[in-house]
């Protein structure tokens, strides 16, 4: 979709396959192709979000409110009608289960209208004025310019969106290129793009980011890079922009959020928080659960039971009922981590549930590492898969040490009893992290509250009402009484 046009495409084509199969035994199916863009594709995208942007001259940034509210409705109550459609595709193309898929729809399209609530609410504010030492000031919110989106395979819509919406309705044009996973869902919803928006406003790609995004940083005239992924491709991307240091950038990076469970922890709770935290759509959510500390007191019987209940979990495909474990859309992530737990093995850990580490062809059953040291790889890197590394502590200053030296700072989930023990503790972790879980998982949700992270976890902050603010800037109109 370039310049409110669905372009027809004559040129080489990729294919996409699903990564699972409708019989229990793993056969590729392709699902449909996708053109493969080059640079002079990618360019004419640039080309026509600059030209719809016109130094803030262009339609759709001087555009009312109202207007632009308008549109977005049109947009949503056209994308609702797809649900089915992108539904199927959700499950086919990258494995997350019914439930789940249903949910991503859902909660987008919740998203879309939160975002106009309070867009609305902003506008509304801004209709007042404020005084200070006689000065007068109406003060507003613009646009930035161009934003370049890049959205995860593992949230095609809804992460993908939770850029792209704000990033529309404050007044931007953009560029939006999907990941490697999850392509082909976006095709339902070009035609609702294309004639709810302005032409220009909402221009989308496809094709590998060596190819059609870093030519697009590197012309310059991208003002905002909004990607949610790894820090590699965000830090290859900045670098290319002629003025890096001037981009602004609306990042969600990597994670490695703890669990710590205290001896007075309610275990039946803890477990079941920590089997949702660690293996939900196979742990590849940067909110997962990565890594479990548990205190030396109730490791064994912690251990036990956790094992156990990850055992029981069924495998299946995305449709079938109960299915809690899916197939990996990425073909090489068993193989990755194979690697990670044979690492893990060689340096003193043990796989201590029955199941973990039975392979298919594009599944591994998750492994609970214990115990898990830090010169692990499986303790190191982010897995982003099934696999669980467990640790016990004896003193609570050791998971507080390692997460003051690690290089991410996202979220933990602190499971105790004792108010007394937990909030000096909570009073530590927010410094540590931008939230605290009590008692419960790492999530992202409800999308209202702020969604960020320290250190190489993010840049800018991603809530309904956060992401309008990281998608614009605040200017006013200032006069005297005189
Ligand atoms: O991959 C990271 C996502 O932001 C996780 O979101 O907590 O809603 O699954 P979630």
């Amino acid at each position: 979709l370039v310049d409110g046009e669905l372009k027809k495409w004559t040129g080489q084509t990729s294919e996409v396959y699903s990564t699972i199969s409708s019989t229990s035994t793993y056969q590729k199916t392709l699902l449909g192709t996708i053109p493969t863009l080059g640079e002079t594709e990618a360019l004419d995208a640039l080309n026509s979000a600059v030209k719809a942007y016109d130094k803030g001259q262009g339609l759709w940034p001087t555009m009312k409110v109202v207007d632009r509210i308008a549109c977005m409705e049109k947009f949503v109550e056209q994308m609702k009608t797809k649900r089915e459609e992108v539904v199927k595709l959700l499950m086919w193309e990258i494995g997350k289960n019914l439930a789940d898929s249903e949910k991503e729809f859902d909660r987008t399209v919740e998203y879309i209208y939160d975002t106009i609530e309070d867009y609305t609410q902003m506008d509304r504010d801004s209709a007042k004025f404020e005084k200070h030492d006689g000065v007068n000031a109406h003060i507003r919110r613009g646009p930035l310019g161009v934003v370049l989106c890049l959205g995860p395979y593992n949230y095609p819509l809804n992460e993908t969106f939770a850029l792209l919406i704000p990033a529309i309705i404050m007044g931007n044009t953009t560029i939006f290129k999907p990941a490697k996973f999850g392509v082909l869902l976006l095709s339902p919803l070009l035609e609702a793009f294309r004639n709810s928006f302005p032409k220009g406003v909402v221009n989308i790609i496809y094709g590998r980011g060596r190819t059609v995004a870093s030519p697009i940083m590197k012309d310059g005239r991208v003002d905002v890079l909004a990607l949610i992924g790894n820090s590699k491709s965000a830090n290859a991307l900045q670098s290319v922009h002629p003025k890096s240091n001037r981009l602004r950038m609306v990042l969600g990076l990597e994670a490695k959020n703890p669990a710590i469970v205290l001896k007075d922890a309610d275990l039946d709770l803890a477990i079941s928080e920590c089997i949702a935290g660690t293996t939900s759509f196979n742990g590849q959510r940067c909110t997962a659960l990565k890594v479990l500390y548990v205190h030396e007191d109730i490791i064994d019987e912690f251990n036990k039971r956790f094992s156990e209940k990850v055992d029981a979990l069924k495998f299946g495909n995305p449709w079938e009922e109960g299915a809690k474990l899916t197939p990996l859309p990425e073909p090489d992530k068993p193989a990755y981590i194979q690697e990670l737990i044979d690492d893990a093995l060689e340096k003193g850990a043990k796989i201590i549930n029955k199941k973990g580490g039975e392979t298919t062809e594009n599944y591994i059953f998750p492994a609970v590492l214990y115990p898990v040291t830090k010169n692990m790889r499986v303790y190191q890197e982010e897995q982003f898969g099934p696999v669980i590394p467990v640790m016990s502590f004896s003193d609570i200053e050791q998971p507080l040490d390692d997460m003051a030296e690690s290089n991410y700072g996202q979220q933990v989930s602190l499971f105790g009893k004792d108010i007394k023990t937990l909030a000096p503790l909570i009073d530590t972790l927010v410094n540590l992290v931008c939230r605290v879980n009590l008692n419960s998982s790492c999530q992202r949700g409800p999308d209202v509250y702020p969604f960020t992270g320290r250190k190489d976890s993010a840049v800018a902050t991603l809530s309904v009402h956060d992401a309008l603010r990281s998608f614009s800037i605040r200017t006013f109109v200032a006069s005297k009484d005189n």
